[in-house]
């Protein structure tokens, strides 16, 4: 049993790294490439960036790029990707569901990109006065809809994840007004590395604070350094073949 198991693991290895070997050259390609850069060689393989060649005629090597929606940890040395749960390399807007339990509204937020489409009204009001600049919603990283349908901001995505000693924290800004009629609304997410779900994400609402700053927390296998994105999908391929 033990030798056939390991016979399936080391079948299941070599298939995914030959299966995904194009996938793989681009998603490990970490550091080298960002994501214009990735579009870039779509089109064409041979063409390098003028950055990329700026690079290598310099004599001073600049520190490499992370790609949008990544980070290293500065402690470990790990590196994470959350573009997953984003709609980076999407067709599909990507967003997440979060209840607002007794804050009695629903979030919908997303990760490193906006959960709406463009040019979708969101409200900026406060204390029935409209305010003066406007939102955009493809900026546009989370919000909530009210009981008359309105939808609020709770800040604008970012897409550079940073850590806090151990967490993953992503932060957003300038949403609609406060209540105050001075700050506006911000959030900031907290990523926990989750092998256990069988979701991609679930996000939960931890809390708000002056109606003003809200805080999530987001488990995900996502959070987990990548290095060992490779050993889940051998999992998932061994417990298909059993
Ligand atoms: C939030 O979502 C829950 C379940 O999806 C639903 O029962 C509830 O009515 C929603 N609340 C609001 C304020 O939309
Ligand atoms: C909204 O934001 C997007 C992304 O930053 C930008 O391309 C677009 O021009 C903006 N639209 C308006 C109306 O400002
Ligand atoms: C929020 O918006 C203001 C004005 O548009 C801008 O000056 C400021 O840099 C923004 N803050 C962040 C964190 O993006």
């Amino acid at each position: 049993m033990k030798l056939l198991q390991l016979f399936i693991i080391t079948s299941v290895l070599t298939f995914e790294t030959s299966a995904l070997k194009g996938f793989n050259k681009r998603a490990w390609d970490y550091g080298t490439s960002d994501i214009t850069n990735y579009f870039k060689n779509d089109k064409d393989e041979s063409t390098k960036s003028s950055e990329e060649q700026q690079t290598k005629e310099s004599p001073i090597p600049e520190e490499p790029k992370l790609s949008p929606c990544s980070s290293t940890n500065p402690l470990t040395g790990g590196f994470f990707d959350l573009s997953e749960l984003s709609s980076i390399n999407q067709e599909n807007i990507v967003a997440w569901s979060a209840k607002g339990h007794d804050y009695n509204k629903n979030f919908t937020l997303g990760v490193c990109s906006s959960p709406l489409k463009p040019n979708v009204e969101v409200n900026n009001n406060f204390d029935g006065h409209f305010a003066k600049y406007q939102i955009n919603s493809s900026e546009v990283g989370g919000f909530y809809v009210d009981e008359f349908g309105d939808k609020f901001s709770i800040g604008n995505f970012n897409s550079t994840p940073v850590f806090r000693g151990r967490k993953l924290t992503l932060s957003y800004h300038n949403g609609s007004y406060c209540p105050n009629g001075i700050d506006k609304k911000s959030t900031l997410l907290s990523f926990i590395c989750d092998r256990e779900i069988l979701s991609k994400a679930t996000v939960s609402f931890v809390g708000v604070l002056h109606d003003c700053d809200y805080f999530f927390e987001v488990r995900t296998v996502h959070a987990c350094p990548t290095a060992q994105k490779a050993d889940n999908l051998a999992l998932i391929w061994i417990f298909l073949f059993m």
